[in-house]
């Protein structure tokens, strides 16, 4: 065949494959991210570690837990760098692994969705031992001071395991309330693979469920617990969010309408529509918003659209073309939230976009901010935006993922990965021995794959210093709404 000048109208169509061939190479690998999202989990775990333990710079930790109390709390997770157990963070990490399978767990490859169920299991298994008395709960092993005075592997740890404990009359509604929420989802996330398992989150969430409601307050109130849990995982933001989000999980899981009625007729008296703008440990608001639009989208429940409107609201503050007042951004485009540990606002945010995308794509609905109406494909951009920064599409060009790409932090404010792997070095090293470690600027020992810090400043700058904890400490509730996420990206790269 002859040259021939091409047609000018193919002229268009090749740009557009030229440019889309650019974005595939500059694309990330989500499902190498996804798989080390989940292993960060096990680098947090406590207690008799199992044969297949593949973070294997660990070894078993916290075994006598509880004994205090003669009560057996082995298991479970730290929550960051640190080596105490905090039941608050800790169960909303699981509520949101478990969200995350139930939303995406479609998408995931096989192995990811065994390795998420695994995960969630390790933080069930642990939370069930918390509320094996009736009407009490066990909100945190480890006195936090002392712990966190020490620079110690937790393999080593000897500083006190105290346990924290709340019982009826005393108040604990946000840890009963999240720990609820963290069983029926998990409750959902198991059904087919393990209905037993299941039948025996949902009752226990059922259970935790009316004493976190008959009961009413928060359990940082309780002078008893307040020392050990504040200011670290006290609970700022008040207790009546926990309520709500717990209902409305136990009403998805079971699907008893006397949940629905419970957001519906509460949801005044609780604030539903208070502080709706954040989504963290301590504020569930726009997450209960998200999850109860569903019920209005997809179930047709007209008295819960206030809930739609909610998320809608907090939905504009993430879209550029809306006119109401934003969330702030850095200049490289990251979602920024004062306060340290930002990259948690980064992705739980993130996870909430797609979570609301879907639901409004199902539907064909769109986000109504004023005068203009946003759809779910500018959504999924914002979402898409958050996590290619997050994993290398930025100013510092650095993953903020251990073992993503090829830079990425090399000095985590993470006690277990930054000494020296009582593996390699089986001698004791007490409290203040640490502390060479500690200042030491070598990169950490122990790589703590799939672990994402709190990430850069406002300017976009990181300085991967350990000691600067706000920025360089992970934390369960990074990895575990960004599992999620990844789930939708390795479906849906582009
Ligand atoms: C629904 O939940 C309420 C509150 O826990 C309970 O009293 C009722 O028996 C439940 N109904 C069914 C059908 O399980
Ligand atoms: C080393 O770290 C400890 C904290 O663990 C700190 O108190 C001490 O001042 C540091 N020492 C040096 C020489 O930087």
């Amino acid at each position: 065949m002859g040259v021939q000048p091409s047609p000018p109208h193919l002229t268009l169509p090749i740009l557009i494959l030229i440019s889309s061939s650019l974005l595939l190479v500059a694309s990330h690998d989500y499902h190498d991210a996804l798989s080390k999202c989940i292993l960060f989990f096990e680098g947090q775990r406590s207690g008799f570690l199992p044969q297949d333990q593949r973070q294997n710079w660990r070894a078993n930790s916290g075994l006598g837990d509880g004994s205090t109390n003669g009560i057996d709390l082995t298991g479970g997770y730290y929550d960051a760098g640190d080596n105490v157990k905090f039941g608050f963070p800790m169960a909303f990490s699981t509520t949101l692994l478990a969200w995350s399978v139930i939303e995406f767990g479609d998408s995931m490859p096989s192995d990811d969705l065994r390795n998420t169920l695994v995960a969630i299991r390790w933080a069930t298994d642990y939370l069930l031992k918390t509320v094996s008395q009736p009407n009490r709960i066990f909100v945190q092993v480890g006195d936090p001071i002392k712990d966190h005075n020490c620079w110690e592997r937790p393999e080593d740890m000897d500083t006190d395991r105290t346990v924290y404990s709340v019982e009826a009359p005393k108040t604990a509604s946000d840890v009963a309330g999240e720990t609820a929420a963290a069983f029926a989802a998990s409750s959902m996330a198991f059904r087919s693979s393990d209905p037993g398992y299941a039948e025996t989150l949902l009752r226990s969430a059922i259970r935790i469920f009316e004493y976190a409601d008959n009961y009413k307050g928060a359990y940082s109130d309780n002078e008893d617990v307040r020392p050990g849990v504040c200011p670290f995982y006290c609970d700022f933001d008040g207790y009546q969010d926990e309520l709500l989000w717990g209902a409305a999980w136990l009403g998805r899981a079971s699907q008893n309408q006397s949940y629905r009625n419970y957001i519906q007729y509460n949801g005044k008296t609780l604030g539903a529509d208070d502080n709706i703008n954040e989504f963290g440990w301590d504020n569930k608001h726009a997450g209960l918003n998200v999850l109860v639009s569903k019920e209005f989208l997809e179930g047709n429940v007209y008295s819960l659209e206030s809930y739609k409107a909610s998320a809608d609201s907090f939905m504009c503050t993430l879209i550029p073309e809306s006119s109401s007042s934003h969330i702030e951004y850095t200049p490289g485009g990251l979602i920024y939230r004062p306060g340290g540990s930002n990259m948690q606002h980064v992705t739980s945010i993130a996870f909430l976009l797609l979570v609301y995308a879907n639901y409004l794509s199902r539907t064909s609905q769109t986000v109504n901010c004023g005068s203009i109406s946003i759809g779910p494909t500018s959504l999924h951009q914002q979402a898409k935006k958050q996590v290619d920064y997050l994993l290398g599409d930025n100013p510092m060009s650095m993953s903020y993922m251990v073992g993503y790409g090829d830079k990425y932090p090399q000095r985590l404010h993470h006690r277990g990965s930054s000494l020296p792997s009582i593996k390699d070095h089986p001698e004791f090293i007490p409290c203040k021995d640490g502390s060479v470690y500690f200042n030491s600027s070598s990169s950490n020992p122990n790589i703590h794959v799939g672990a994402v810090v709190g990430g850069p400043g406002e300017d976009d700058i990181y300085e991967d210093d350990r000691a600067d904890f706000r920025k360089s400490e992970p934390t369960t509730y990074i990895n575990a709404p960004l599992v999620g996420v990844l789930a939708y990206f390795v479906a849906n790269p582009n």
